[in-house]
């Protein structure tokens, strides 16, 4: 094999294996290193696919035990299969990954297998799993290494009874008690699989709400809906011990206003505070300027601050940690490395939670914009007057458009719903071709459809909703 390449992309996530495809198809020689067994990255191995096929089995489950019966479908004697589940599991992440690596193959993309390292400007070295090592020229290298969890301070992931969430993703039992350290993205969805097979779940979260980042008024209405599911929470405490004794993890945490000491025990404890970019310490020794946040430096161009390598995705100091955004930043790049135009449009990055029902939001939300001092204005639907989530009961939540007070342009929206993974698309699209709350409260929307709400929503915003 000629091992001088166009672009070697380090890393094989959906960040690192959309830019390779992307590289491919604009005619560039490309080879992508990936240390793992199989391509896809964490969202594929580990994250977004093992996860949610866990919440769309444990819901089916839920709903066969709890819902059913209500539409006149009656079961006895409903057992759940763990194994089978988590086999089912598996067996999407295969095909997945399999998916990937067909693409590669399609495309002639050079799949280097084994921990790759920036040796020189332009070399990648590559020590394969014998120990063997490598060397390949490359015109322009992209850095796509992804996240790894981040602990607290003491606290050792043994991955069998303090877990992170790759732990989380293959209990061979259902834990009796879970604590759930932190209500984030990770921590909550985690927390609605073990809570529909069965386990106690407490989430412990540092702030006074859940899901930072996000509208305070979806935060808020979340908390209840999962409260009434059954999962406990203790707000506004800090987690300051978790030993272990006896198989058993006790954990210790303080109250943030009065100092009250709490002590729980449970089966498994999941670490849930947030992930850390993954960077190999030598390029900084490289010259490759790293911020106080331990992330890469990049321009717009996505160039690090070495002409002709670049960095996307979680490592980066630009947008949110998710797999849509490092996508788009692989596209964008490989566009630029060709000369093109590649562009991420960071205000319209759709963010979700994928428990039931869904929370998705997108662009600003009211807090921010007050913090801006923006002048807007807010419509507000909710699902219990639309009919077909009334039909479905699956009635709780609303959708909130928040307009520009006198532009009337769409400026953020967040929604609680079942479908509302699927139905942001259509406010992300909105919102890249700059409409008004007018534009999306004139488009037909077909009934009876969810994303009915979201024209009502944004009919309120000039307080003229129909059906409430
Ligand atoms: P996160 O940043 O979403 O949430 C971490 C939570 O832990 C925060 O609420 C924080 O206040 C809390 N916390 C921090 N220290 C604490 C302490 N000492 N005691 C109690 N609580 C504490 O991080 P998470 O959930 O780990 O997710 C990591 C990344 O993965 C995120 O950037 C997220 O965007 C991404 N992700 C996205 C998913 C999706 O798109 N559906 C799913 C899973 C992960």
């Amino acid at each position: 094999m000629n091992n001088n390449f166009d672009v070697i992309v380090i890393g094989s996530g959906p960040g690192g294996y959309v830019c390779a495809i992307r590289s491919a198809q604009l005619g560039f020689k490309t080879a992508c290193v990936e240390s793992r067994n199989t391509l896809g990255g964490t969202c594929l191995n580990v994250g977004c696919i093992p996860s949610k096929s866990l919440l769309n089995s444990s819901e089916m489950y839920h709903k066969a035990q709890k819902k059913f019966n209500k539409f006149g479908i009656e079961i006895n004697d409903i057992k759940l299969n763990l194994p089978k589940m988590m086999n089912n599991k598996n067996n999407s992440v295969l095909t997945l990954t399999k998916g990937v690596e067909f693409l590669f193959k399609k495309n002639k993309i050079v799949h280097l297998k084994g921990k790759g390292s920036i040796s020189a400007k332009d070399t990648v070295t590559v020590i394969d799993n014998s120990g063997k090592k490598n060397s390949y020229k490359a015109k322009n290298i992209v850095i796509a290494t992804g996240s790894v969890p981040t602990s607290l301070p003491g606290i050792k992931i043994d991955e069998k009874i303090i877990v992170s969430s790759t732990g989380a993703l293959s209990f061979e039992k259902i834990p009796k008690e879970l604590i759930v350290i932190g209500g984030g993205y990770i921590g909550l969805e985690l927390s609605s699989v073990w809570n529909r097979l069965g386990s106690n779940v407490t989430v412990i979260e540092f702030l006074d709400h859940i899901i930072p980042g996000m509208d305070k008024d979806i935060s808020g209405e979340f908390l209840k809906i999962l409260n009434k599911q059954g999962i406990n929470f203790k707000l506004n405490s800090k987690v300051t011990n978790v030993n272990l004794v006896k198989n058993k993890a006790v954990v210790d945490f303080t109250n943030n206003t009065n100092a009250k000491r709490e002590r729980i025990e449970s089966d498994k404890v999941l670490v849930a505070v947030g992930r850390k970019p993954n960077i190999d310490p030598s390029i900084s020794e490289l010259g490759i300027k790293i911020n106080k946040q331990e992330k890469i430096q990049v321009n717009t161009k996505f160039e690090t601050s070495i002409k002709n390598i670049y960095a996307i995705g979680d490592v980066i100091d630009k947008g949110p940690m998710l797999a849509h955004k490092a996508e788009d930043e692989g596209i964008a790049v490989a566009e630029i490395i060709a000369g093109q135009a590649g562009n991420v449009n960071y205000n319209v990055i759709p963010a979700v939670i994928y428990t039931s029902p869904e929370v998705a939001m997108i662009g600003k939300t009211e807090e921010e914009l007050k913090k801006e001092k923006i002048k807007y204005k807010v419509g507000k639907f909710p699902f219990l007057a639309n009919s077909r989530a009334k039909i479905n009961s699956e009635t709780e939540g609303f959708v909130k458009i928040i307009a520009d007070e006198k532009t009337d342009k769409v400026l953020g929206v967040s929604m609680i719903s079942d479908m509302a993974g699927t139905m942001i698309a259509e406010l992300a699209l909105a919102m890249e071709f700059g409409a008004s709350a007018e534009d999306i409260a004139r488009t037909c929307h077909a009934h009876p459809t969810h994303s009915e709400a979201v024209k009502e929503a944004a009919m309120a915003v000039d307080k003229r909703p129909i059906h409430f």
